[in-house]
Order: C-alpha cells, then sequence, then structure tokens
C-alpha cells in the first residue's frame, strides 16, 4: 500500500479526547499527521483553508473555551534515533508526535542523563520546547540540542538551536514573537553518558534515601513520578491542564514588603527578582478545594484547575479570573495563566 502524501481530512470532529481538560468541544476539520513526507499537502492545505489551524500534540496544555472553526493538525509522526554520540554525549532525536515520557524512558534505558527529572509530564516530544517544560529542577533548555521546524506560510524548513528558542521559563520563541508561524517536526537532545543527578528539589532526595534507593536514572525517574501522582490529578480521572498559570516574580522590595505581612511565604531566587509559588498565594485566598459546579481547584495542588465533568472552558476561564483577581487584590501579584487558551 503507498502512503498518503494528502492528509485526510475529517469534518465536525469531536476534540474530547483530544485534550485533558476534556472540553466537549468540535473542530470543524481536522487531520492527522503520521509522516514527514505528508508536510507539503499539509502547508497546501492549511494556506488554501479559508480558516485558521491549530497544530495539536497531546493536548494536555490547551483549554478550548468554544468550537474551533478551522483545521486541527493533530502531530502523530513517530521515531527514535541516536543521530550521534562520543564518549560523553548522545544526541538522540524523537519525532514530534512521540510521547515525552516514553521518550524519557528510553532515554533512561540507555542510561543516558538530562531528561529524568522530566519524567510523567503528559504531552509530546514536539511540544515540549513551546514552553520549555520544567520541573525538579530540570528544563528541557538544558539538554535540547536543536530541533527542525517547518514554516506554515512559506514551507521553508528550518533549523532551530537552542540560542534561536528564546528558552525562558514556561516560554521560548514559539510562545512568543514565532507563535503560530512553525510547526515542530523532530527534537534532539544533547544528553550525558556520565549523567550528573539532581535529587535537590523538593523531597526527591528525601524519598529516595527513606527507602534507601540508589541515587540513579531510574530511582529519580521512580520518585519524581511517584511524587507527582501524589500531587497532581491524572487527566484521566479528573480533567486538567496542571498546572494554569504561571508562578509570579516579583521585585526584592516588593517581596520584602510581603515577608512583613507573610513571613511563611515560600519563594525561590529568580535572577534580580524572587519567584513566589502561585499555589501558596491562590490557597491563601481560599480557593483550595473550591468547586463552582464542575469547575473546581484542586484541594491537593492549588495551582491546578479542574473540570470534575461537564465544565466548559468558559466556565474554567471565569474561575480562572475570579482567582487572578483575588490574587491581585490580597498581594498586589498579577499572575497569568500558562494554559494556551483557544
Ligand atoms: P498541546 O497541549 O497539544 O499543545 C500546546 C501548545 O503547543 C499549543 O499552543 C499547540 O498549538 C502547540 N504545539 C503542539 N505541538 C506542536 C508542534 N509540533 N509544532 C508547533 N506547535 C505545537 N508542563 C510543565 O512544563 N511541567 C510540568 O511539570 C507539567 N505537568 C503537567 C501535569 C499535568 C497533569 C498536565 C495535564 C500537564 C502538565 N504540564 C506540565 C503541561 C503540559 O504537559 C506541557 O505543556 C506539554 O509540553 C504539552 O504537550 P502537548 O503535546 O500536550 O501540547
Ligand atoms: N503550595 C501551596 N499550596 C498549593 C500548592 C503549592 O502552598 O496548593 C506551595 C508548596 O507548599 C511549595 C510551593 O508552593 O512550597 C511549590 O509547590 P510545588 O513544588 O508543588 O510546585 P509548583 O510551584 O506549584 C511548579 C510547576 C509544576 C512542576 C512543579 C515541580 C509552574 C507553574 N508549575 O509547580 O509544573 O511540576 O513546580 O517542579 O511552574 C505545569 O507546568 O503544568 C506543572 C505542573
Amino acid at each position: 500500500m503507498t502512503e498518503r502524501t494528502i492528509p485526510e481530512v475529517q469534518c465536525d470532529f469531536s476534540l474530547k479526547p483530544f485534550n485533558s481538560f476534556g472540553m466537549d468541544v468540535k473542530a470543524s476539520a481536522f487531520t492527522e499527521i503520521t509522516s514527514e513526507k505528508q508536510i507539503p499537502g499539509l502547508l497546501r492545505l492549511i494556506n488554501t483553508f479559508e480558516k485558521p489551524s491549530l497544530i495539536l500534540g497531546g493536548g494536555s496544555n490547551l483549554l478550548f473555551t468554544r468550537d474551533f472553526d478551522g483545521l486541527v493538525v493533530h502531530m502523530a509522526t513517530k521515531g527514535i534515533e541516536i543521530v550521534d554520540e562520543d564518549d560523553d554525549f548522545a544526541y538522540v532525536r524523537a519525532m514530534a508526535g512521540e510521547n515525552w515520557d516514553d521518550f524519557v524512558k528510553y532515554c533512561i534505558s540507555r542510561n543516558y542523563g538530562g531528561l529524568e527529572n522530566l519524567s510523567l509530564i503528559p504531552g509530546n516530544v514536539g511540544s515540549a520546547p513551546i514552553q520549555n517544560i520544567g520541573a525538579y529542577g530540570a528544563e528541557i533548555k538544558d539538554s535540547f540540542y536543536m530541533l527542525d521546524a517547518v514554516s506554515v506560510k512559506t514551507g521553508e524548513f528550518r533549523e532551530f538551536y537552542a540560542a534561536d528558542c528564546q528558552f525562558g521559563y514556561r516560554q521560548s520563541v514559539f510562545k512568543g514573537e514565532l507563535r503560530g508561524q512553525y510547526i515542530i517536526l523532530s527534537v534532539t537532545f544533547k544528553l550525558s553518558k556520565r549523567p550528573v543527578f539532581n535529587t535537590t528539589y523538593g523531597s526527591v532526595g528525601d524519598f529516595l534515601k527513606e527507602r534507601n534507593m540508589p541515587v540513579n536514572l531510574q530511582n529519580i525517574s521512580f520518585a519524581i513520578s511517584e511524587i507527582r501522582r501524589s500531587k497532581l490529578p491524572d487527566p484521566i480521572e479528573l480533567g486538567n491542564a496542571g498546572s494554569f498559570f504561571k508562578n509570579p516574580v516579583v521585585s526584592k522590595k516588593q517581596f520584602r514588603n510581603l515577608l512583613g505581612f507573610y513571613p511563611d511565604m515560600p519563594s525561590y531566587p529568580s535572577g534580580e527578582q524572587v519567584k513566589v509559588p502561585a499555589g501558596w498565594l491562590i490557597e491563601k485566598c481560599g480557593w483550595k478545594g473550591f468547586r463552582d459546579g464542575d469547575a473546581g481547584v484542586h484541594a491537593r495542588q492549588a495551582l491546578v484547575l479542574v473540570n470534575y465533568g461537564n465544565a466548559t472552558g468558559t466556565q474554567i476561564l471565569n474561575l480562572a479570573h475570579r482567582i487572578m483577581e483575588s490574587v491581585k487584590q490580597r498581594f498586589e501579584i498579577d499572575i497569568e495563566p500558562e494554559v494556551n487558551i483557544i
């Protein structure tokens, strides 16, 4: 059978299984890309279709507030390849549609270090650079080598190296000035064959010590996966998109003032400024465990908004606005969504 190079389009397509909030919305058109050979046909489709398009990975960082009147492109290309290696490093490329955590497991099984602290983050490899995913003291920028992308408008293929990506906290050029302009096709990571372990964040070190587990890639991944499971809701059981808000950064002066009123306020250094956990701010405002209809704030992590079943995206967004306003009123701090609102 010959491979299709023109992607098949389905109309009036339910996106409910394609977003971790479980929003029951439809796309007027939907297509799935399983091979890079389909890219020229896809670009023709996008550029002749007189409606917007949206590139979709695992749908775990999106909030649909309405039906999507346009073309949703689900990236489902698969494949992992070691493209180069020397005594110290392996350069490993994964296609955009590979599941992130499966890829992390693949790297750990070969004893390649760098991604283990990012275990169990939902979503796909192709989306990971968009917000420079981070957890437990690591971000993908620390192990990122380059990515291959194609311009939606011109069809030009382009390589982006770390310096081109403008990685920051939950930020990159693809969420900033180049938003929506490129489709990420594959990502290559530079992984260490002599891993340096990082167990300093939160309770990772204690978790291993209490269980007498030696510090290695597998055990760090296990510890982080278990800690994550104890804090964060599983989207299969309770719709959510992880942290709904970013942790805000305030000046040292503002932080000192706040400490006068709230001496127990946790904080992390962030260059010349101070990062404050939004989960703490939201909890202090009384929102933790709050529920209005089917829209709610998770009982174990106030940074996570949840859909108990039939909440609409608008209901979740309205709740988010109420939370933002109350944090502003009480602390004079603006918090902003991390999730992509569609
Ligand atoms: P999607 O939600 O499908 O897409 C996200 C954005 O990327 C959209 O704007 C989309 O248009 C764009 N996009 C997707 N693929 C491509 C592509 N190939 N080319 C161009 N644009 C593309 N994030 C963290 O950083 N740290 C965490 O610890 C973390 N924990 C989470 C825990 C839970 C329970 C959940 C549900 C989410 C968590 N997240 C976390 C958020 C989420 O997992 C990440 O943002 C992830 O990278 C999203 O991947 P995705 O494939 O689901 O992206
Ligand atoms: N906290 C509270 N109440 C809460 C939640 C948190 O007081 O309801 C306090 C905790 O006690 C702790 C601090 O806030 O002192 C930080 O909490 P935690 O370690 O759970 O991390 P976080 O800042 O809430 C961030 C990321 C997560 C990531 C974890 C672990 C952001 C926006 N979120 O959460 O990322 O997994 O650290 O590194 O930076 C995501 O992006 O979707 C995500 C889940």
